[in-house]
């Protein structure tokens, strides 16, 4: 298995020159077509290509400046974090694979705008932002697809928020994953709506690192996800071209239910799902019957984002009194 490091090291200068300081912002983003199961756990390479799209201006700003007391420091929205909780050392291990030798601590702090009540995740806009923030900060100059594939390493979905709009995330074959990147789709939608609705924050007990593995590794019914994320990618795309809404959303819908279905059929099984995730899933298919074009999508979580276009806005606002609405392709 090739490291991260490894890979890392050629595409770096032979002495880095710091800078004084280095900010960059990168917005969240949500897969219309998952990704789930990697086949790289080191270098998170993914077992199928995923689509999705980002957040516009919600996301994670992160500043790096150089810490003059000879420690890392962390902070995560104004709040320095201990060195040793979760999200601390995954962001030193990652800064640690671009500052080698040099080893200078730093304070790298990041904002999440995402309104804290969405029960969106942060971790791909989080390293996204990082990874820009610290292409600046060492004058790396990574190309955009360098940069996608370095992000990856974070977390897989961090490839997708590098981009904005609508972004595909190309699965690769190559061991070192350097063809494993995100790539920009050159497609707008401006009447394209997310709708989040929020059934519970907090932690999850299963990640979706460990998730992943589970369902790959007990799951029989995993075996026909590379196949449906395959055909529901040429969907996606056809529905993008025509602009094709009903296309759009169903897609991605079934998209989510059959990667939910593998995640259930794990052992342990694995059910993100919240009573009031499948009451707010019962509320769209009501909705939908009632001729209000509205499907949704869910992550590894118990929250509902829901597709809908700009038109419908007032409907599903009074059906849902708490939805937080983003305009992926300009502000509402
Ligand atoms: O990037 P990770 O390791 O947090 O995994 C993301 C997994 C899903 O959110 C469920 C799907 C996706 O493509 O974003």
């Amino acid at each position: 298995m090739i490291s991260k490091a490894q890979v890392i090291q050629p595409f770096l200068p032979a002495t880095l020159t710091p800078g004084e300081q280095a900010e960059a912002f990168a917005p969240s983003n949500i897969a219309l077509c998952k990704y789930w199961g990697k086949r790289d756990k080191e270098l998170n390479l993914p077992i199928n290509a995923s689509l999705s799209v980002s957040l516009a201006h919600l996301g994670s700003r992160t500043r790096i400046t150089p810490a003059l007391d000879g420690a890392d420091h962390v902070l995560l929205n104004g709040t320095e974090l201990a060195v040793d909780s979760s999200f601390a050392r995954k962001v030193i291990a990652f800064v640690g694979l671009f500052r080698g030798t040099l080893a200078q601590p730093l304070i790298i702090d990041t904002h999440n705008n995402i309104p804290t009540a969405a029960g969106l995740a942060s971790s791909a806009s989080g390293f996204a932002a990082l990874m820009l923030a610290l292409d600046q900060f060492y004058g790396l100059q990574l190309a955009p697809e360098q940069l996608s594939a370095f992000a990856r390493m974070g977390s897989g979905s961090a490839s997708r928020s590098i981009f904005s709009g609508f972004v595909e995330w190309q699965m690769g074959n190559r061991e070192d994953g350097m063809d494993s990147h995100a790539v920009q789709l050159p497609a707008t939608w401006p009447e394209l709506r997310i709708g989040l609705v929020k059934v519970a924050t907090g932690e999850k007990k299963v990640d979706s690192r460990a998730g992943m593995q589970r369902t790959v590794e007990t799951a029989h019914l995993y075996q026909s996800w590379p196949l449906q994320a395959a055909a529901d990618l040429t969907r996606l795309h056809d529905a993008i071209v025509e602009q094709n809404f009903e296309l759009l959303g169903a897609t991605a819908e079934q998209n989510a239910l059959s990667m939910h279905a593998t995640m259930i059929a794990s052992w342990p099984p694995l059910l993100y799902w919240q009573p009031e995730s499948v009451a707010a899933m019962q509320q769209v298919w009501a909705l939908r019957e009632q001729g209000v074009p509205v499907y949704f999508t869910m992550d590894a979580g118990p929250n509902l984002k829901l597709l809908f276009t700009a038109e419908h806005e007032a409907v599903l606002s009074a059906a849902f009194p708490d939805l937080e609405v983003v305009a992926p392709f300009g502000q509402p």
